[in-house]
């Protein structure tokens, strides 16, 4: 989706650390000044694809750092320009709730400081997944500078809308160390999900300007070099693309949701789970491929999510060099972890367990997993073509909920197919 092209702005240099400090209205005495951490892996990974960037990385680093604090301000201070459709998306005041030092008051007394107080010591102060309590965990808490979402009801990579992430927080991620946030009051929810939509196009934002910036010529080495009339043009037009990108995004997500149809009449009776069953193993769905004839998860068990694949993938060409190289020198990097098919006979879902949830997250996958999406045809699509319908999905769903009822010694038949091999 494109958008408008008048946008206003600010360059970057306007906002100069006194003017911020003197704006500051934050009262959490002696806490030290909080800063966003750079991309490091991904400059890493981006400069090694075009060569060594020499004595450039640093101005490259400081500059980009110069841009995204004239976008999006610090953490004790955040702000947006008024790019269309940005203020739509997130809303300044809720990040003025949720930033700031844990504990901090604002000039009117009321609280600041949420999203430190209850998610940094995870998923860090940057929202890079990397608070001190990260590396402790597994799955790792999410880096939300990708903007993928797994838990989600809009259709492909689109981002989660508010309500998604809001019942993320409330319900918190079973199985895994997210908690639940259902004590908060709803201002508060509100805030926090703005400040996750926030990182995540800082984020986002971040990696477009480092993909821009690597691409430059030697003696364009300034992205946005605001004492430079000329060049500031082309420069600032880049950067309003990069951010009208990522916004777009997350103004289309609530128009892009995964159409959920009724469950057919016989839905979860013996014979609709049997024909689940049936499907599961089939070569469709194939989901036996990963999560295991038995559904324990014990088929395709060593494979890693895409967060961990950007920097470590041990089957491309020195794939394994390039996470060495990231993880001794910058430690930019968490040790990569399998990713696990889950055990479906434990009744824990973690995207939710209402039928819908399951319904969305077979429709669409479980995106930046190997968990795909079951490929689903259109109703009037010909007999002969072999994807399946919504109905089969449903059946599916029956078959997946009443796995933690049924005996361990009961496995989905296999198909003819496969049988020879096992
Ligand atoms: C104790 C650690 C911990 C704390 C505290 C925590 N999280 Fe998480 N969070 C996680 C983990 C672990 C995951 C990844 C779960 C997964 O990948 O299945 C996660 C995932 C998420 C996701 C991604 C959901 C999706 O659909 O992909 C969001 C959004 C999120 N957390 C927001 C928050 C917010 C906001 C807070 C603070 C109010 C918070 N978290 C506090 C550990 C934590
Ligand atoms: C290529 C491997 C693969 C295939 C094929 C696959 N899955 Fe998965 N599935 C996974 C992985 C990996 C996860 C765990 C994702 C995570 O932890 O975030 C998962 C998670 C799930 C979950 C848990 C959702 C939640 O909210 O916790 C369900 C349910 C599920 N799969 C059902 C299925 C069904 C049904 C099929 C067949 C239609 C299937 N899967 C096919 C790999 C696969």
């Amino acid at each position: 989706m494109k958008l408008s092209k008048r946008r206003k702005w600010i360059p970057a240099g306007y906002i100069s650390s006194g003017l911020l400090l003197a704006t500051v209205m934050v009262t959490g005495c002696g806490a030290p000044d909080a800063d966003f951490r750079a991309n490091e892996a991904y400059l890493t990974l981006q400069e090694n694809k075009v060569g060594e960037l020499g004595t450039r990385r640093e101005s490259i680093k400081q500059n980009i750092e110069d841009v995204l604090t004239g976008l999006y301000g610090t953490p004790d201070e955040p702000h947006l320009l008024s790019v269309d459709g940005l203020s739509d998306v997130v809303e300044i005041e809720n990040l003025q709730i949720a930033a700031g030092p844990t504990g901090s008051i604002d000039e009117a007394g009321a609280r600041r400081g949420l999203y430190r107080e209850h998610c940094a010591h995870c998923h860090g102060i940057t929202g890079d997944g990397r608070g001190p309590t990260a590396e402790f965990l597994n799955p790792y808490p999410r880096d939300y500078r990708l903007g993928v979402y797994k838990f989600k009801s809009t259709t492909g990579k689109m981002p989660p809308t508010r309500d998604d992430l809001k019942k993320t927080l409330v319900e918190g991620i079973p199985g895994t160390a997210m908690p639940s946030f259902r004590l908060l009051n709803g201002f508060e929810l509100d805030a926090l999900v703005d400040y996750v939509r926030y990182l995540s196009i800082r984020g986002e934002t971040e990696r477009a300007l480092i993909d821009y910036a690597v691409e430059l010529e030697d003696d364009q080495n300034v992205l946005w070099n605001i004492a430079d009339e000329a060049q500031q043009t082309e420069a600032k037009e880049a950067v309003e693309e990069m951010v009208a990108d990522v916004v777009a995004k997350y103004v289309a997500a609530h128009d892009n949701r995964i159409p959920v149809p009724a469950p057919p009449e016989n839905w979860e009776t013996a014979e609709s789970i049997a024909r689940g069953r049936e499907l599961f193993a089939g070569p469709i769905a194939n989901c036996i491929k990963c999560h295991g004839l038995t559904a324990l998860g014990d088929g395709v068990v060593n494979d890693y999510d895409d967060w961990t694949k950007e920097f470590f993938d041990p089957n491309a060409p020195g794939g394994r060099e390039t996470f060495a190289e990231l993880y001794g020198s910058t430690h930019a990097v968490m040790k990569p972890r399998p990713i696990r098919p889950r055990n479906l006979r434990m009744n824990v879902f973690r995207g939710g367990r209402r039928p819908v949830d399951l319904y969305w997250r077979l429709a669409n996958g479980i995106v930046g997993t190997p968990m795909p999406a079951v490929p689903i045809k259109a109703e009037d699509a010909p007999e002969e073509d072999p994807r399946l319908v919504s109905d089969d999905v449903w059946h599916i769903i029956a078959y997946v909920r009443n796995l933690p009822y049924e005996d361990i010694s009961e496995p989905a038949p296999l198909p003819k197919y496969q049988r020879k091999r096992h």
